[in-house]
């Protein structure tokens, strides 16, 4: 596969979205062709999936919330993700497998290394060339998201189960250092961008380099 996909992850309010829109248009003025995404939600399925997910009142047991995220991946990665990256493009997802094992996992208390397993499973092992880690202390997140009307099944989630999802992300980006790029979500948007586009170009250097296999 030729292309790169770049993936964005953090805790509710971290500025995720910002941070991939400002690398969308840094990146098509520097001729790429992006392709946005995002999880759960990316696809026409997935946007079902996401509303039952998220929006379903009444409880959904941890292992059924698990596999509803790896369903919603699964069609994603094999309809929308691998085809832009065999043409080449550079895909930019909001959310992937790091967050099924950071709110699964941390959050929900299941095994971790099972619910990795599952994602693996779902999506044939592909694993993302970067991941941005916006790190957001929660109570920073909690009070970012307080004027919201409608909060959705996960961001309505005590703050002891926001501080697992958290550490479960740390622990992620400590154990893969090389794919992960920590960044602290409070520093300014346009601090953020920089340091984001300075590791992308880096990445698109690379990757030009590289000879065809
Ligand atoms: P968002 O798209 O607005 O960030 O909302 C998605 C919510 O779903 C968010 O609270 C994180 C959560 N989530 C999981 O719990 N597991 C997952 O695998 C994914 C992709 C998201």
């Amino acid at each position: 596969m030729t292309g790169l996909f770049i993936t964005l992850e953090g805790g509710d309010g971290s500025g995720k979205s910002t941070q991939s829109a400002l690398l969308a248009t840094w990146l098509e003025e520097n001729g790429q062709t992006v392709v946005l995404s995002r999880e759960p939600g990316g696809t026409e399925l997935g946007l079902e999936l996401r509303d039952i997910i998220l929006h379903r009142r009444g409880y959904i047991d941890p292992r059924a919330e698990a596999l509803l995220y790896a369903a919603d991946r699964a069609h994603n990665i094999a309809t929308k993700v691998r085809p832009a990256l065999e043409r080449g493009d550079v895909v930019l997802q909001d959310r992937y497998i790091d967050s099924s094992v950071a709110y699964q996992g941390a959050g929900r208390v299941l095994d971790p290394t099972e619910v990795r397993d599952v994602s693996f499973w779902a999506t044939e092992g592909l694993l993302p060339d970067l991941t941005i880690l916006l790190d957001l202390d929660e109570r920073v997140s909690q009070e970012r998201l307080k004027d919201r009307t409608k909060y959705d099944r996960l961001e309505e989630e005590k703050q002891e189960f926001h501080a697992r999802v958290r550490a479960g992300y740390l622990e992620l980006a400590a154990a893969e250092p090389e794919r992960f790029l920590v960044l602290q979500a409070t520093d300014s948007v346009e601090t953020l961008a920089a340091v984001i586009r300075e590791r992308v170009a880096e990445l698109l250097a690379g990757a030009s380099t590289e000879q065809p296999q």
